[in-house]
């Protein structure tokens, strides 16, 4: 049985686990913190929500053996979080609880949303809770506790005191800070939607678009590289085509080619999870330095999730110059129903798998393969899950693939 370290709520803690058990399991049944609730363990309810490195994540769907080295911080963990205390006494105020079955999972949940977006309307509020299920209140005292909260921070701000270890320097800017806009996407402008204007890429500042997504307030960064066995010269005439680009990534269906800038879909599903995201992506080449950004943003009209994502793919030569290595870099924002999968360590390593086959159609297109049609690369959500839970449980056990 596999050991790990990680810390609880400011505590060190050093256990046994078996691979198979999830952070909510763990926390209740090994550590006693039955402040976590588990609803529906597969990640659909919220009630399970806890912080994962500050950001939260739902523990019903994150192994305990993945959190090894990590911080994970429970609805126990926010004593001395002034924050939390202005929730939790306006939830009291507003009725925003009855059973108090999904409370836990909602104030962490309201947290982030207050830090994420201190200028939240009721829409945006709404949008944002509706991966949080509650059987018994009908949100409107939910929804008005944050409000609340979110109009007494523009009258006395929080002080980000060293007391309140669980507010991060970076999450107490954006109380402070308005957050960045993100760009709407909505059934009305879909047809006409084209993904935030950006300067176009140059080597003066590239540098700026760069900024890491921890930079980016809820934005996630995922980086791995591929290497296709042709040289560099050859892979970026390939690559300097978005069309070709769209059709190796898995899931995509182009609708409208229009040079660099092209619509169409993306399918994905993953476990509980099943989305179309419909909209658009621009491309942005730097020729010298052979890097190239992909901007896409499009909405799931389904659950109404919105999503904003670049892809950026640095080349460089090895093997001197017969092959290339593809750098590629996801960084991608999820807003909506679906955004709290985002974050889990599981989704984390699906994408890689996702850039793991991209490089393969890539690789597959350079020797003479047709692009993969859309069928073919939509997630097999049952396969590439099983695969992902295999090579995890083989890391656990020291075995590489
Ligand atoms: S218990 Fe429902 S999302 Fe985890
Ligand atoms: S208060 Fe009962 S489920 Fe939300």
């Amino acid at each position: 049985m596999p050991a790990i370290e990680l810390n609880i709520n400011d505590r060190p803690v050093r256990a046994d686990v078996e691979p198979r058990v999830h952070l909510g399991d763990f926390l209740r049944d090994a550590q006693h913190l039955t402040g976590t609730h588990l609803g529906c363990e597969h990640g659909v309810c919220g009630a399970c929500t806890v912080l994962l490195d500050g950001e939260p994540i739902r523990s019903c769907i994150t192994f305990a053996a993945a959190c090894d080295r990590r911080q994970v911080r429970t609805i126990e963990g926010f004593d001395d979080d002034e924050l939390m205390r202005r929730l939790r006494r306006s939830f009291s105020l507003h009725h925003g609880l009855q059973c108090g079955y999904c409370t836990p999972g909602m104030l962490i949940t309201a947290r982030d949303i207050v830090l994420r977006f201190p200028d939240a309307d009721e829409a945006r509020i709404r949008l944002e809770l509706s991966g949080n299920l509650c059987r018994c209140t009908g949100y409107v005292g939910i929804v008005n506790a944050i409000k609340a909260v979110l109009q007494d921070l523009q009258a006395h701000p929080l002080a980000l005191t060293p007391t309140m270890p669980a507010v991060s320097a970076a999450a107490g800017e954006a109380v402070l800070k308005r957050a960045e806009p993100f760009e709407t996407f909505t059934a009305a402008n879909a047809s006409s939607f084209t993904p935030n204007a950006a300067p176009p890429m140059s080597a003066a500042d590239s540098a700026a678009e760069d900024r890491p997504a921890a930079q980016r307030k809820g934005w996630t960064a995922i980086e791995d590289s591929f290497v296709v066995p042709f040289a560099p010269d050859r892979v970026w005439a390939f690559m300097g085509d978005l069309s070709s680009v769209a059709a190796c990534l898995p899931g995509a269906q182009l609708s409208e080619n229009d040079g660099d800038t092209v619509k169409g879909m993306i399918a994905v599903k993953f476990g509980p999870m099943s989305a179309n995201f419909a909209g658009a992506a621009r491309l942005e080449r730097d020729e010298s330095a052979r890097r190239a950004v992909m901007r896409g943003a499009g909405q799931d009209n389904i659950s109404r999730s919105r999503a904003n994502g670049d892809v950026t793919y640095a080349l460089t030569a090895e093997d001197q110059g017969r092959q290339t290595r593809v750098t590629v870099t996801l960084e991608y924002m999820l807003q909506g129903p679906l955004a709290q999968f985002s974050r889990s360590g599981l989704v984390k390593d699906f994408i890689r798998r996702m850039i793991a086959d991209f490089g393969a159609h890539i690789a597959a297109r350079l020797a003479g393969a047709e692009a993969p049609g859309p069928a073919s690369v939509k997630f097999n959500a049952g396969g590439l899950v099983w695969r992902i839970i295999r090579d995890r449980v083989r890391r656990l056990f020291g075995k590489g693939e």
